[in-house]
């Protein structure tokens, strides 16, 4: 979906994403979280999620929960400040939303004003239609997120395959089906059996986005430090490496230090050189 009038990129809007339910191609979405990564990846975007995952991939946390409102407003505005065509969603982290629909309004008003992003993100089905409602109604688009809920997990342990059981799947439908009728414009679908966000997917009216889910959802989302190998080899089974990176700064940084030591770097090409003056030493 590349929206482009003459030169001017102009920025895909929460209501292009939601009419991509209609169109045979599905959206391309990534996390990012700084302004470099953003305007690496917006040429090649429809959505870039600020996602609270950052927490662990940036800040070394063991889970989602320590992430701060200012936290994520102050990455949304590096991934405004590096995008100009995506639409820019951040993730509402935990602790900001979930006590009632007012408190999650402050918060997604907050991170409205302050980075200018297209919509906020929230965990939770069902049990958040209420607050999906409240933001909706006051022209803040929502992206519901279903399924595993990393919010709700304290540590690796809990990261489990969701909609097993016949229960867990009639449950995730309704999760679905009550966060479209709350407004939600689109639902991020994480680690579910495929065969239940199929069936979300032909049922609801709004795109689904799916990570860890099916490939007949109208878009699919990874974490990019996931599908760049920077974070490590212990990933979930529906990351694809489609880097390594690690590896390649593990030998850039070698390298370096190698050079560093023998004194090989600087050499003549990284120097402003010029005949040295003559100085003075000063007396003391
Ligand atoms: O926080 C995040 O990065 C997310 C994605 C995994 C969908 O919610």
């Amino acid at each position: 979906m590349h929206k482009k009038t003459d030169d001017t990129a102009i920025r895909i809007t929460t209501n292009d994403i939601r009419a991509v339910k209609t169109l045979a191609e599905p959206l391309v979405c990534l996390t990012a979280y700084t302004a470099r990564i953003a305007q690496i990846l917006d040429a090649h975007c429809d959505l870039l999620l600020v996602g609270d995952t950052m927490g662990m991939v940036l800040y070394g946390m063991d889970n989602t929960r320590g992430v701060t409102l200012d936290m994520m407003i102050n990455h949304g505005k590096a991934v405004m400040r590096g995008s100009e065509k995506a639409c820019v969603i951040v993730d509402m982290p935990f602790g900001t939303y979930e006590s009632s629909p007012e408190q999650a309004l402050a918060s997604a008003r907050r991170i409205m004003e302050e980075t200018g992003c297209g919509g906020v993100k929230l965990e939770g089905g069902a049990a958040f239609a209420p607050t999906i409602q409240t933001l909706v109604s006051h022209d803040i688009p929502v992206v519901a997120h279903i399924g595993l809920l990393p919010q709700s997990v304290e540590d690796a342990s809990g990261f489990k395959v969701q909609g097993k059981s016949n229960d867990d799947q009639q449950q995730l439908l309704e999760d679905a089906k009550a966060v479209e009728e709350a407004g939600a414009f689109a639902i991020v679908i994480e680690a579910t059996i495929d065969s239940v966000a199929a069936l979300i997917t032909r049922t609801v009216s709004v795109p689904t986005i799916g990570i860890g889910a099916s490939p007949e959802c109208d878009g699919q989302i990874l974490v990019t430090e996931d599908m760049l190998g920077i974070t490590g080899d212990h990933v979930p089974k529906f990351v694809k490496h489609y880097a390594q990176i690690s590896e390649d700064i593990e030998k850039a940084v070698a390298l370096y230090a190698q050079e560093v030591r023998t004194r090989a770097f600087p050499d003549i090409k990284n120097l402003y050189t010029q005949p040295a003056a003559r100085l003075k030493e000063k007396a003391s």
